[in-house]
């Protein structure tokens, strides 16, 4: 494909001239972060004498422990937080030609251009650099962390001296002078350590590689940065050099005008789970670069097959859409010890934590398009259930278990409890999606020996949490809890969290019929279960409802408090959260996000359309959408309801979040969770997808800014492609015997590499 078609169909993201503002170079950081679920490499330029952000290199997962302070504590309170940290940063290179550095502040650049190719998920850049005394030089470079090899990444740059003949002096580094971002005033990005993050224990070089080993301060967690550097092109001599702030191997060569020199770089990291990264960075650098680079294109086309997404007569949505699906992608944990945090791997907001975004936004995403990955990410939930049984014990609860709010480790991080750990519907949004994840797959085995046992302890909480209200009727009452609405906190009856408890409670008790082979310890935990006790609960479970507005209730007393004058409210006080004391919000019927409109999306079948309208009509107005996770839940109910014109709205506001920076702060990071609600906004939202009963059904709206757009389904081992046009749309089975679907409330079957066509 050519440039300028691979721009029009959305593939790249171009930068084409040199914007030096920190706030733009930062941006792109983060927008060109390129990463593979493991090791991340922030979209910074490769030389170290220019520092115009903040370089990051992380590991999934990888943390330091971070104290947490508090005026007065008490118990339950977490000691630590877990912060995931920046490590040694392996791509860094200085270049330096007859004497001068390659720097900005020195010389002019005359030509500047850089681009992410989502498609094939590499870095390009290629800048001609005039040096004080007029030497010209182009420097070409290309990057990619192999999505084949989780440890690598590799990297090519190029000199080529243009309009003289000369020394050229090119050192790869490994660049030890790197630390986290400290905490300023704003409380979603940065923490300030008192001690060094990791310090390095170790520095070897043999031939061209090097390699620095470290440790974290506190988490006592291991690492190490293993780099070959192969330089060709010309003849070079090369040293080694070391400081603290960086491990170096020098090349000097003489270029000839029209000579180029060529870096290749094998960047391996691991912590401590390889044998010998060593002889692995050796074997990389023996397969080439190009190979290594095809086999990773490889992947991406095969990725891209599972998860496309093509939306005809709208360039931005079409980039957006495909932008958003390969941040997903390469950011997502995917080996079960992992998951996918709130900003991905690209920056360090919200301090690399896993929250509720993956259950309840992610998953869905990777479960309809790459379902073994949905399937990890459970995995990750149940391999810290242990975790979460202790943290339930800590808080009182003595049966069930309780995840954290924000974690890496699987202990809770909060420092802030209102708007952290009361926010129990964690748990319900994790049974939520065990059973998306069952209903879609049909795994068995996942249930009988995961997702069965999670489930009951998931549950488990709730009933010896909530109490039967003889104030209510003796209804089943959830109390003092914060709803996903983080403006409305500590509350009684929080209609989202109750609502899902109810269909979590009501599955459990279903799953108990499923005959399931259970291992020894489940059949206890089902023995043990209060099956009866669970129906009276979902029997009983009290859903708050205002008769007089004929609308659910968020809370108990949401309608009691004075609505927040948001018409009069200026620009400049948003988001809300920066600017007035919490209590300020929570004593104010005013939304941070979608809570009970969630609610009536993810149990779509259980509300009626009137039902649902009148409680759109009253949160829209509420609802600030000072969260990230919050218009693509409204735009796909505005669609449920027909209102195309105000869906639209909400959908660019999701889809192009962070290509646009709407939240002004895509530099600490990308929002991942919105991302996965710009995928639910075209298949949940236009195409009217939902599942019913283990049934596919659609009831696709088309954009009337758009010709047509079409996306693959993964089902039951099954690909099913779905393309709306205006007058028509079109199912195909590609993989899989028969499939039955909905379509506008009508049952078809779809026989495999049969299309059928329906109005
Ligand atoms: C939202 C939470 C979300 C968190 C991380 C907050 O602003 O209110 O719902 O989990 O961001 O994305």
């Amino acid at each position: 494909m050519n440039q300028s078609s691979a721009t029009a169909s959305g593939w790249l993201l171009p930068e084409t001239s040199l914007n030096e503002a920190t706030e733009h170079y930062r941006k792109n950081e983060t927008l060109m972060a390129l990463c593979n679920g493991y090791l991340s490499l922030r979209g910074s330029f490769e030389e170290e004498t220019i520092q115009l952000g903040h370089a990051g290199t992380y590991m999934n997962g990888f943390y330091e422990f971070h104290p947490l302070h508090y005026g007065e504590k008490f118990p339950g309170y977490p000691d630590n937080s877990q912060v995931m940290i920046n490590l040694p940063d392996p791509k860094s290179v200085i270049l330096t030609i007859n004497g001068q550095t390659f720097s900005l502040d020195q010389g002019k650049v005359l030509h500047f251009e850089r681009q992410l190719d989502i498609q094939t998920a590499t870095l390009t850049r290629s800048v001609i650099w005039e040096a004080p005394n007029g030497n010209q030089v182009q420097i070409d470079s290309v990057r990619f962390v192999s999505a084949t090899q989780k440890h690598l990444a590799g990297m090519q740059y190029q000199v080529k001296a243009l309009n003289f003949s000369g020394a050229i002096t090119l050192e790869s580094l490994i660049a030890l002078n790197r630390t986290n971002i400290s905490r300023a005033d704003d409380p979603r990005i940065g923490v300030t350590f008192d001690d060094a993050i990791w310090r390095i224990h170790n520095v070897y070089h043999a031939e061209q590689v090097l390699q620095v080993s470290g440790k974290t301060s506190k988490s006592q967690l291991e690492f190490r940065c293993t780099v070959s550097s192969v330089f060709s092109g010309a003849p070079h001599t090369i040293e080694f050099t070391q400081t603290d702030n960086k491990a170096s191997l020098i090349a000097k060569a003489t270029l000839q005008q029209g000579e180029t020199l060529t870096l290749h770089k094998y960047m391996c990291y691991d912590r401590m789970d390889m044998d010998n990264p060593v002889s692995f960075a050796l074997a990389m650098q023996q397969q080439g670069f190009n190979t290594l680079l095809a086999e990773h294109q490889a992947w991406w086309a095969n990725a891209w097959a599972q998860m496309d997404i093509q939306i005809e007569g709208a360039q931005p949505l079409q980039q957006a859409i495909r932008f958003n699906m390969f941040h997903l992608t390469q950011s997502v944990g995917k080996d079960g010890q992992t998951n996918i945090s709130a900003k991905g791997m690209t920056g360090e907001g919200y301090e690399g934590h896993y929250f509720w975004d993956t259950e309840i936004y992610m998953i869905p995403f990777f479960l309809y398009t790459q379902p073994e990955i949905a399937k990890q990410l459970l995995m990750f939930r149940y391999n810290t259930l242990e975790k979460a049984r202790s943290r339930a014990r800590e808080l009182g609860h003595n049966k069930g278990v309780l995840y954290p709010w924000r974690t890496i480790n699987g202990d809770e991080c909060s420092a802030y409890y209102p708007a952290g750990t009361a926010q129990y519907h964690i748990n319900a949004d994790i049974a939520y999606a065990i059973q998306l994840y069952y209903n879609v797959t049909q795994d068995r085995e996942f249930m009988e020996n995961y997702g069965l046992e999670m489930l009951l302890e998931l549950s488990n909480l709730w009933m010896v949490m909530g109490v039967f209200d003889p104030e209510k009727d003796n209804a089943f009452c959830i109390q003092e809890v914060t709803g996903p609405d983080e403006y409305t906190c500590l509350v009684n009856n929080n209609f989202y969290t109750n609502s899902m408890v109810k269909h979590q409670i009501g599955f459990a008790v279903k799953c108990l019929d499923q005959n399931f082979k259970l291992n020894a310890n489940t059949q206890a935990l089902v023995a043990q279960f209060d099956k009866k006790l669970a129906e009276q609960i979902v029997d009983s479970i009290y859903l708050p409802y205002s008769e007089r507005l004929q609308i659910h209730m968020q809370d108990d007393a949401f309608l009691s408090r004075p609505v927040w004058d948001l018409a009069n409210t200026p620009r400049n006080k948003f988001p809300l959260l920066m600017h007035y004391h919490p209590l300020t919000l929570y004593r104010h019927q005013v939304c941070k996000q979608a809570d009970v409109v969630l609610a009536e999306l993810l149990l779509s079948d259980q509300f009626s359309l009137e039902q649902k309208r009148r409680d759109f009509d009253y949160y829209a107005k509420i609802t600030t959408h000072d969260s990230s996770l919050s218009t693509c839940i409204y735009g796909i109910l505005a669609c449920e309801l027909g209102d195309m014109e105000q869906s639209y709205n909400y959908y660019i506001k999701t889809a192009r979040t962070d290509l646009n920076d709407f939240h002004h702060n895509a530099k600490d990071g990308i929002h991942a969770a919105n991302m996965a609600g710009s995928w639910m906004g075209v298949v949940y939202g236009f195409a009217g997808m939902r599942l019913n009963h283990g049934v596919l059904s659609f009831a696709p709206q088309l954009p009337k800014e758009w010709t047509a757009f079409s996306f693959p389904i993964h089902i039951q081992n099954k690909k099913l492609t779905v393309r709306i046009q205006a007058d028509q749309t079109t199912y195909t089975l590609e993989q899989g015997q028969d499939l039955v679907i909905n379509h506008r409330g009508k049952p078809v079957t779809l026989t495999l590499n049969q299309s059928v066509q329906l109005a």
